[in-house]
């Protein structure tokens, strides 16, 4: 269950919204940082709040790629897989990565920190190859950009 505080956030919203529906993702992303990921009964506490089935729900949250319906580390690299980072080196730096954070795509590492999963074109190809962060967005990757991010990410994690 929401706390008090942010189930009242989430119903002025949707008291404001022409159409409740409107407020679907706003509505899920906000829960989703409460709880970490949209399990099946935070999908149904939001349909209770949107009057909205969970299918219908469930249908916007796989079509929304930051939508998590199984848990993830506390951070989430969405790499981007599309053309234009493809061509830069996109596979290379994927690999990169896994090995880095021993984890493959799609995967937790085993410290329970990152998530690996692709995305679509960013709308950052002239920074290509791209990849986002919990929304921060890091372009002209290089293996060493990639070792700075994550050493830094570590320690973030560490010192808190
Ligand atoms: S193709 Fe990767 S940001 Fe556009």
């Amino acid at each position: 269950m929401l706390p008090a505080e942010i189930k009242e956030t989430l119903l002025q919203r949707i008291a404001h919204a022409i159409h409740p529906r409107e407020q679907a993702i706003d509505v899920m992303t906000i829960m989703q940082s409460h709880y970490g990921y949209m399990s099946d009964e935070a999908m149904e506490e939001a349909g209770g709040l949107l009057d909205m089935t969970p299918l219908e729900l469930e249908e916007l949250a796989t079509f929304y790629n930051f939508i998590y319906r199984r848990p993830v580390g506390r951070y989430v690299l969405h790499i981007c897989d599309s053309t234009v980072c493809w061509m830069n080196g996109h596979e290379s730096l994927l690999q990169h990565l896994c090995t880095l954070l021993q984890v493959e795509m799609g995967g937790t590492s085993p410290d329970g920190l990152f998530t690996l999963l692709p995305v679509c074109c960013l709308g950052y190809c002239d920074h290509s190859p791209a990849m986002i962060i919990n929304q921060v967005i890091y372009g002209d990757l290089t293996r060493e950009k990639i070792d700075s991010v994550i050493h830094k990410l570590r320690e973030q994690a560490h010192a808190s």
